[in-house]
């Protein structure tokens, strides 16, 4: 099927396979030790090992069936702890879920939820919201919990800086320090044959030629990583500069390693990035709106509290979605079911998760048909996406 692999010497871990392209757009297969994984590919987020409101049982189930899904260090490192993780045999084991799983390295999670974590050379050190007491997450921890939990694919600790920050010079040392703790992550990394370790491509917003997003690409693609994230976006930036700097960093990263875009999850934006050779994706917009009863379509969001959502007693929240939920709730029962309890919010959620992997799989195999199959379907997700808004 299509072109030979690109087997990765460094990586026995992970080796990528391209069936198919459009200009930088790919169709690809990631090989990974808990099976294959077909991309562009949205990775449900499960902070603390299940994704909230929808059982592992479920989501194996067909409309669903994500062949991967993401946890945190941080969380999973608070409860229920590395050392029980790797006790029961991982998180594999632990929540009985057959497939791939992505970890993040959790110094992002500690700076956005903890305000009063603080970065130096040595690492994160924070608060335990625990007990209390003082804290630190270095780079060789991040990995060592990371190498008990037993991920498939790893993420190094990075030092981002959230993107709207005005201090320039705040940027220079997040860059600088995050290729150093790159350095870190893979020395302390003690499972390369069975787990792939990623570097984050940070760096801002600066674009320039021999800028710090330059600076840290030519960096971290002489590591020879198995793959590359691309961080320190989707925080407050404006989608101009927000797309800049994807388009630069795919035109850097080796074609033959996979790219994931991290935190990124707005339909829109996973079109555009896709078209701009972004393999990976995750965010908790998907569960997290379904969870304010809100519902994603092409055609843009349905906001199932609403008032007029109460009388459509036979359209489903998208007739041509197919999931189990628009196959059996109209939006009527969907708006009471939200004033009701937790159900409401839990067919919302696994709407949202259906809807979310078949975009992705829409954009495969339309990446995968050739010819002008794929720009066609970014022009029919666009005007349809804005037909619907004035
Ligand atoms: N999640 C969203 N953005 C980032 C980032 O830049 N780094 C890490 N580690 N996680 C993220
Ligand atoms: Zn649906």
């Amino acid at each position: 099927e299509g072109t030979p692999p690109s087997f990765t010497p460094a990586s026995p871990a992970l080796c990528f396979h391209i069936h198919g392209r459009w200009r930088r757009a790919r169709a690809a297969t990631v090989h990974l030790p808990h099976g294959p994984l077909a991309t562009p590919v949205f990775m449900p987020v499960g902070t603390k090992g299940t994704i909230k409101g929808i059982p592992t049982e479920q989501l194996l189930h067909e409309d669903l069936s994500p062949q991967i899904i993401l946890g945190n260090t941080y969380h999973l490192a608070l409860q229920p702890g590395t050392e029980l993780l790797e006790e029961m045999g991982g998180l594999h084991e632990f929540m009985q879920w057959p497939r791939n799983l992505l970890t993040d390295s959790g110094g992002f999670q500690m700076v956005s939820l903890l305000a009063l974590a603080e970065i130096t050379e040595e690492g994160v050190r924070f608060q335990s919201p625990v007990d209390g007491t003082q804290m630190l997450l270095t780079p060789e921890m991040s990995i060592s919990h990371q190498n008990r939990i037993g991920s498939d694919i790893m993420m190094q600790l990075d030092d981002v800086v959230s993107s709207v920050t005005v201090d320039h010079a705040r940027f220079v040392e997040a860059t600088a320090r995050s290729i150093r703790w790159l350095d870190r992550c893979r020395k302390a990394h003690s499972r390369p044959r069975e787990q792939n370790l990623f570097g984050i491509i940070q760096g801002g917003l600066d674009t320039s030629p021999g800028g710090l997003r330059d600076e840290c690409l030519t960096a971290m693609v002489a590591r020879d990583c198995p793959g590359y994230a691309i961080g320190g976006l989707a925080g407050g930036e404006s989608k101009e500069a927000f797309w800049k700097v994807v388009a630069q960093c795919t035109a850097a990263l080796p074609e033959g390693k996979p790219r994931y875009l991290m935190g990124v999850g707005y339909p829109l934006d996973l079109v555009v990035c896709t078209a701009l050779g972004v393999d990976m994706y995750d965010c908790v917009y998907p569960t997290r709106t379904a969870r304010f009863g809100v519902a994603l379509r092409d055609a843009g969001v349905l906001k199932l509290k609403n008032k007029a959502c109460a009388g459509e007693e036979k359209q489903a929240i998208d007739p041509s979605c197919g999931c189990m939920v628009c196959r059996h709730y109209s939006q009527a029962a969907l708006h009471r079911l939200l004033k009701s309890g937790a159900l409401g919010c839990q067919l919302v959620t696994y709407h949202n998760l259906a809807y979310m992997l078949g975009l992705m799989r829409r954009m495969r195999s339309a990446i995968m048909q050739g010819g002008q199959a794929f720009p066609r379907f970014v022009v029919r997700f666009l005007t349809t996406h804005y037909a619907s808004k004035n």
